[in-house]
């Protein structure tokens, strides 16, 4: 989508509401959903047609932690860390992954391949400790099971890439 696009896009979900600060939560909800995060240019254009200076919208949008402000990653990846997972180790899970992915909760990885997101229960107890890709539930997560689950989600090893280069 170009510049022109997207901002014409923006405009038109701002001109869904009604012309009020009120409306602002809804706006990014809307805007959001199409766009798939708030991007700085958004939240600039959303700025200058409502009227709210940015550092406003920010502030708002960073009070709810539905809000993201970069792009979504292919695969998003949620590991539980409520009671039952935490006592079965989900916590070693989650570390884990940010060490296999090089990044830490709520961040994408450079590639844009995956995202990863904590969770506090997805009601599958019985399974702990949870890890969820995209929507498969994978059971009684272990640390070593880690490297193999995202290579199947196209996860490259190092050498893989070096060897590409
Ligand atoms: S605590 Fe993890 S699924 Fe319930």
């Amino acid at each position: 989508m170009t510049a022109a696009e997207n901002a014409a896009e923006i405009e038109a979900l701002v001109a869904a509401h009604r012309p009020e600060r009120e409306s602002l939560i809804p706006i990014l909800q809307d805007v959001q959903r199409e766009l798939g995060y708030l991007s700085e240019g958004t939240v600039t254009e959303l700025s200058r047609l409502m009227g709210i200076s940015a550092n406003e919208i920010y502030g708002v949008a960073t009070f709810y932690t539905r809000f993201r402000f970069t792009p979504p990653g292919e695969h998003t990846i949620r590991v539980c860390l409520g009671t039952a997972c935490h006592v079965r180790g989900g916590r070693q899970v989650l570390g884990e992954f940010e060490s296999q992915l090089g990044i830490k909760v709520g961040q994408t990885t450079n590639d844009g391949k995956f995202e990863l997101e904590r969770v506090y229960c997805l009601g599958c107890c019985a399974l702990a400790p949870v890890g969820v890709v995209d929507d498969k539930v994978n059971a009684r997560m272990a640390p070593k099971k880690i490297r193999h689950l995202l290579t199947k989600y196209g996860k490259r090893d190092r050498e893989e890439d070096a060897q590409t280069q």
